[in-house]
């Protein structure tokens, strides 16, 4: 691709300038590191290629990569996620070259990430491990310009250790997903509150009093169970895992197979990062007006191409929403193509939990930087002292303070000798 950006309508900046700035006032660990790295430039030059959501709040990340001295280019690491705004704002108003449009198709999708990698990176970050994954199967030549990479969630760190395992991975990446101040929060909280977000703004329909299946239990899906609960519904987890099985029935939910589930459900939503969890056994057996969504990274957790086999019309009643008539009357809703409902149908996670997953984005591009050379090519943890500090400033600025153990307690913790 010959062009600097693609976006969608390059006029809608000021709207996306707008709402950038409204996200920012949620983000003040982000605030902060524009302000050193404002003074300290510890990416002073170094080419930079982001494959992100687009949203206000990646628009902040890159701001404060910018003001660190990044040469930075975006794309989009999924075709429905992108805020076309945001896109021009990045554009037009910040001079970040963005390749990304909401609603792309695969082909445009490959070609911006291929834009991506044509500004020649040293650094990449990625969400899903797409860029990461196109470097090494495509445009391997590349590979010895690269100082390493940064991972933002749980898909693309299994997909990275799969690469690593295999002795596949060229380079050293950081899993920004794995770090306490990412996932307890984003993954929990963030995904809870704006997948709940994405199914009623694509559906308008009351969740209290409703059968909302949950396929997982993992952070995302527990977040996701959590907000349904708190919404009114009766809850069914669905797991794989005997142990996460088990605190989903201790943290009162109805656990079973998907099977016994599916017919239940008013509303299914999936986040397991595994493909097929809702197949065609299970659309057979579903509820007419059953709405079901996936909030996990890839659209491959619902069986779509075999729904559409199903069907003998497909009609959209609603933006979002697909509805498939099957041939005994049945009406079976996909919401947002069966990918991430929360960035497809609503807006991703807001802005204050984004601020910590993308202050250790930041951290680590600047920590991968200054370590890749001597890191061997595998995939490492955010170092300890990034996820503390950013625990730290974020309750500060909440404006909550905490207990500090005592010279007394602190010799406790450390000896062996005192009992009962
Ligand atoms: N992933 C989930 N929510 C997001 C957001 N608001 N911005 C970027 N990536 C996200």
């Amino acid at each position: 691709m010959s062009k600097d950006f693609d976006v969608k309508d390059i006029n809608l900046a000021e709207q996306g300038r707008g709402r950038i700035d409204w996200a920012l006032k949620e983000m003040p660990v982000i605030r902060s590191l524009m302000e050193r790295f404002h003074k300290e430039r510890p990416l002073n030059g170094v080419k930079m290629s982001g494959c992100l959501h687009i949203t206000t709040e990646t628009a902040n990340l890159a701001r404060a990569l910018q003001m660190a001295g990044a040469d930075l280019v975006l794309t989009a690491s999924n075709p429905l996620s992108t805020q076309d705004d945001v896109a021009a704002a990045l554009v037009s108003v910040y001079e970040i070259p963005t390749f990304a449009i909401k609603g792309e198709d695969n082909k445009t999708y490959y070609q911006h990430l291929n834009a991506a990698l044509d500004h020649h990176p040293n650094v990449t970050m990625d969400d899903g491990a797409d860029l990461v994954s196109l470097l090494h199967q495509e445009r391997s030549n590349q590979l010895s310009e690269m100082i390493g990479s940064t991972e933002e969630t749980t898909t693309g760190v299994i997909r990275l250790r799969a690469m690593a395992k295999d002795g596949a991975l060229k380079l050293p990446v950081i899993a920004v997903n794995d770090a306490n101040t990412k996932h307890l929060f984003d993954n929990r909280y963030g995904t809870g509150q704006s997948t709940l977000d994405g199914i009623i703004r694509a559906t308008n329909i009351l969740i209290a009093g409703k059968v909302f299946v949950v396929a997982g239990y993992g952070w995302c899906s527990r977040g996701i169970s959590m907000r349904a609960k708190g919404l009114g519904a009766n809850v069914i987890v669905t797991e794989i895992d005997p142990l996460k099985a088990l605190e989903a029935v201790m943290d009162g939910f109805r656990v079973m197979p998907m099977i016994e589930a599916a017919p239940l459900a008013d509303f299914i939503c999936s986040a397991t990062g595994d493909k097929h969890v809702i197949d065609k056994q299970h659309f057979e057996i579903m509820k007419n007006g059953c709405c079901v969504s996936n909030s996990g990274h890839f659209n491959v957790e619902i069986n779509i191409p075999s729904l559409e086999a199903m069907a003998v019309e497909k009609r959209q009643p609603r933006a979002f929403v697909d509805e498939y008539r099957l041939a005994d009357g049945r009406f079976i809703r996909i919401l947002g193509e069966g990918r991430l409902v929360n960035l497809a149908a609503a807006e991703g996670h807001p802005a204050a939990v984004m601020d910590m997953s993308f202050a250790n984005q930041a951290l680590s591009a600047v920590y991968v930087y200054q370590n890749g050379k001597h890191m061997k090519n595998e995939v490492y943890p955010v170092p300890k002292e990034i996820d503390e500090e950013i625990a730290r400033f974020k309750l500060e600025s909440m404006g909550i303070k905490i207990d500090v153990l005592t010279p007394e307690q602190v010799t406790y913790l450390n000896s062996w000798q005192e009992g009962t």
